[in-house]
């Protein structure tokens, strides 16, 4: 079973204009949707999709991501659950078509890279929504803020991070729900009827674009939400907007936003208001007094991922240099959190012959995927003591209960993390049944085999791998 999730989107600007190759800036929100997908015996793929109004793209991805990447089943269920309502427009038709391949990518361990995710997601979304300039298929895999373009051959990762600079985005949602596909069409229409006039539009909205990712990398917040308004004034000439989205921006603009525009189609959904920090709040009751409700969400968030939530709520030990107890945090603060120093184990076995055992992590890993680790590896829980979690990890991973002995503690700081880790070695002469959910293949290996493993590539540590074997002196 894997669980991956993948996140909502804003369009902050360029709607429209995108569909016809300009470029736009699309953010990444905290509302996320979840597949989790194992294999069966069923014959049969089984969706069950309580929150989604049809399974449309669940299926069309199952469809696509298997022609694709030569998958053969014998069964599928899958579960999909969003924590955003899809009336927002927040983006959970490609969400779902995203974390779906994604899950089918890493259950069935194909070497998929995010530009082929990305192409197969929107040939997906293509298939069933027939028009759609690719922008939410971007967002949900690569997360973050991007400017975006021209059916993918524009992505370039903007590295916004507006709350740093005192700065928000209010999002207020009119009540009504657009529909992005109709509205799309209507515009080519009017483009077919006015080709100058709308032609012009495009061209001076791809243009603000421009400008305003140069403010937003000056962190001229100020500047940029000037350019929101101007690009809201031509997507009014489009005839996109409507009285009640018009309200609400005229509301936030008057309250003290930097700038306001619809995010979308147009027609309903939601208005975006940048706005300087002291000023949320009015801005929030300006938009609700002129009818609309207040969405809260955080932007430029991680893209599609695995993610694990009964472990993300798991308590983890943080402690300080000197290993004393701190306090207990959860994994998914430790896990973003540089600062939040926690316990884990690795557990280091060898054989008679002084070989290594090494395990490959299996391709539903959120960390590493595909690359070789130690014998065993974990965090250790609030409660448990080193040894606990060093016994406990051996026998979960690997299926097997070996006298353990300790060798010391050292720190290791992979990606934002810091942990406070305690090595322990043991010898074997049992037989390891390793768990196929969380472990590829295991090998001993002597130290020579492994150098010469590494150098032709055949075998990549992990950085924390190759830490540990260095701290116990094994290379
Ligand atoms: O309505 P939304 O939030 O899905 O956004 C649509 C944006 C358009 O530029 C109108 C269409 C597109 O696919 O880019």
């Amino acid at each position: 079973m894997i669980t991956v999730s993948a996140p909502g989107k804003l369009m902050l600007m360029g709607e429209h204009a995108v569909v016809y190759g300009y470029p736009c800036i699309v953010t990444a929100v905290s509302e996320r949707l979840t597949v989790a997908m194992e294999e069966t015996n069923s014959g049969k793929i089984v969706v069950e999709a309580p929150q989604v109004k049809n399974t449309r793209f669940v299926d069309q991805a199952i469809i696509e991501g298997c022609k694709a990447w030569g998958i053969q089943h014998t069964g599928l269920l899958l579960q999909t659950k969003s924590n955003f309502s899809n009336c927002y427009g927040f983006g959970s038709s490609s969400a779902v078509t995203v974390a779906t391949l994604f899950a089918l990518v890493r259950l069935f361990e194909k070497n998929v890279d995010k530009k082929e995710l990305f192409e197969i997601a929107y040939k997906t979304v293509l298939a069933i929504q027939g028009v759609g300039s690719g922008f939410d298929v971007a967002a949900a895999i690569y997360g973050e803020t991007l400017l975006y373009g021209n059916a993918g051959q524009i992505m370039n990762p903007l590295p916004w991070k507006l709350e740093d600079d005192g700065v928000t985005l209010v999002v207020g949602y009119s009540g009504m729900k657009a529909d992005t596909p109709v509205l799309v069409k209507e515009v080519a229409q009017k483009r077919e009827k006015e080709p100058e006039k709308v032609n012009r539009i495009f061209e001076a909205i791809g243009k603000l674009v421009l400008q305003a990712r140069e403010q937003g990398d000056a962190h001229d917040w100020h500047a940029f939400g000037k350019f929101m308004n101007f690009n809201q004034e031509y997507l009014r000439d489009l005839g996109v907007s409507t009285e009640k989205l018009e309200a609400m921006i005229f509301a936030a603009n008057k309250a003290g936003a930097y700038g306001a525009k619809l995010s979308g189609a147009g027609g309903g959904d939601c208005i975006i208001a940048l706005v300087p920090k002291e000023k949320q709040e009015s801005v929030e009751n300006a938009i609700i007094k002129a009818g609309g409700s207040v969405v809260p969400v955080a932007t430029s968030v991680a893209g599609v991922e695995i993610t694990n939530e009964k472990e993300d709520n798991e308590m983890l030990i943080v402690v300080n240099d000197k290993d004393e107890v701190v306090s207990y945090r959860s994994r998914f603060d430790c896990h973003h959190d540089a600062s939040l120093r926690h316990r884990i184990v690795a557990v280091i076995l060898f054989d008679d012959k002084h070989r290594v055992l090494l395990q490959k992590r299996s391709f539903t890993k959120a960390k590493h995927p595909g690359l070789w680790a130690v014998t065993a590896s974990g965090h250790v829980s609030k409660g448990e003591k080193y040894e606990e979690a060093a016994a406990r990890e051996l026998k979960e991973e690997m299926g097997v209960t070996v006298p353990l002995t300790f060798v010391k503690t050292y720190i290791e700081k992979p990606d934002e993390e810091s942990e406070m880790v305690a090595a322990y070695t043991g010898l074997t002469s049992e037989e390891i049944h390793p768990n196929a959910e969380e472990v590829s293949e295991a090998l001993f290996v002597t130290k020579d085999e492994l150098l010469r493993s590494m150098l032709s590539g055949k075998i990549q540590l992990t950085p924390c791998a190759y830490q540990a074997l260095q701290e116990i002196q094994f290379l």
